[in-house]
């Protein structure tokens, strides 16, 4: 099993690239299956998620080729089945918007329950309200979801909550399906609108996409036969930002869409770090000696704090001054890598979905876990703020979504090797 070993204590200085956004990839690589069209998509992340994705999409008959940058040439035409019956289905959470997918194009679709990350219980019951809203049956049994409709066409859709995965699933589906659906109390993330935007240069016809009520006139065919460039990734420049600030560097940020970075720097330019904006870019940097102060931040739906940056944000907060408080409001249980975080030396408490952050601590190397993917890219920031050297172990969760950390990271000054990179090092020293 696979670890990075970090040299931490420096600060990072440079500037970093922000890659294709990983969840807006997702989605467009299953909404690109509805498509009766070739299309060419550019800056799809190279991580295992999206190989995975992609290895799916050519298991229906995809036709799928990927460039040496990341462009990727996708014909959804030879598409023959609507059954995923790769077992690797059961490993990424997105597979299930090959359900939404494949209705549309099939009125049918059988797939495996959806995995992921584990942060408590994460329920796919919006998604199959709305598809029985649309005249699909679904049946649970033996790990597999199957969905039947007679007649898929377009309904009014209420959301109980705001859910990114049921608002994208709903509105791929909807693209082909009979007539007119309108997706109320929609989440607003900046992938649900880019996905939006990708179907709509193919040919769909979204309306709303951003706020809270989506509407979509469903087409019979969907040409495509267009190029689409992804959004970048607000997740792994939040992550960078927040690397800056945490190791107290002066790092900038390029390729982000600051608009979609604002619930992250609103709540820094709070603590103290200083940031400059450009059209594509952000840096960000602390005097030397400065302190930074304790805040409160409450995870939410965009654009609110996203959870996916929650545990970044608490490894930046035991840097701070003061209590913090972290509300973790989107997931029930969040905070498992906290445990990894105190035997660094952290002083934080966890009552149910309250995390309070004692800080300033001198964080230092230790062997911790990468107990998912963002809390695995905690582990690593706090591995890079820490004095000495720390292991963090089962990386593979971190190569799920992070393209090229290693190098990117290197890059801006990290003193950071994969175990492989160890044993090449140990073998050229014998
Ligand atoms: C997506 C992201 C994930 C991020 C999350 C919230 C992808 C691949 N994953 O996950 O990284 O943490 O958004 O920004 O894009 N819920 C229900 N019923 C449902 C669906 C969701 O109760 O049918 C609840 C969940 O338990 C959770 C909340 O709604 O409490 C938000 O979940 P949702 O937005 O659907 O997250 P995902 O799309 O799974």
């Amino acid at each position: 099993m696979a670890s990075y070993y970090i040299n931490g204590g420096n600060p990072l200085h440079g500037e970093i690239t922000v890659s294709g956004s990983k969840n807006a990839a997702l989605g467009i690589i299953a909404a690109a299956c509805v498509l009766d069209g070739p299309c060419v998509i550019e800056n799809m992340p190279h991580v295992s998620d999206i190989e995975t994705q992609l290895e799916l999409c050519r298991n229906l008959g995809a036709k799928v080729e990927v460039d040496a940058d990341g462009t990727v040439h996708f014909d959804a035409t030879s598409i023959y089945t609507h059954e995923i019956t790769d077992e690797r289905a059961r490993n990424i959470r997105a597979s299930y918007y090959f359900l939404g997918a494949l209705l549309a194009r099939f009125g049918k679709a059988r797939n495996y329950l959806p995995g992921g990350c584990n942060f408590g219980t994460r329920p796919i019951d919006l998604h199959l309200k709305g598809f029985n809203a649309m005249g699909a049956a679904a049946n649970l049994a033996h790990g597999f979801i199957t969905l039947e409709a007679d007649d898929f066409h377009g309904e009014h859709i209420f959301l109980d909550k705001v859910s990114v995965g049921a608002t994208m699933n709903l509105m791929i589906a909807a693209s082909k399906a009979k007539g007119r659906t309108t997706i109320e109390n929609a989440a607003r993330e900046p992938h649900i609108v880019d996905v939006a935007n990708f179907l709509n240069s193919m040919g769909a016809k979204i309306r709303g996409a951003g706020t809270d009520v989506i509407r979509i006139e469903g087409r019979e065919v969907l040409p495509a036969g267009s190029t689409y460039a992804i959004i970048p990734d607000q997740i792994e420049a939040g992550t960078y930002m927040i690397a800056a600030a945490a190791t107290r560097g002066d790092v900038t940020v390029r390729n982000l869409i600051p608009k979609h970075m604002e619930p992250l720097s609103a709540k820094m330019d709070e603590i103290g770090v200083h940031m400059e904006t450009g059209d594509d870019w952000i840096r960000v940097w602390t005097e030397p000696g400065q302190e930074l102060s304790a805040t409160s931040f409450r995870t939410m739906a965009y654009p609110g704090f996203p959870t996916d940056l929650q545990p970044q944000a608490v490894v930046l907060l035991c840097t701070c001054t003061g209590m913090s408080k972290m509300y973790e409001d989107v997931w029930a249980s969040r905070f498992q890598y906290v445990d990894d975080l105190k035997q660094m030396g952290a002083d934080i408490t966890v009552a149910d979905r309250v995390a309070l952050i004692q800080g300033p601590r001198s964080l230092t190397g230790a062997m911790v876990q990468a107990r998912d993917l963002r809390a695995g890219a905690a582990m690593v920031l706090a591995g890079l703020a820490a004095t000495g050297m720390t292991e963090v172990f089962d990386i593979h969760s971190l190569e799920r979504g992070y393209e090229d950390l290693i190098l990117k990271l290197r890059s801006i000054g990290a003193d950071i090797r994969k175990s492989s990179d160890v044993y090449e090092n140990a073998e050229r020293e014998l």
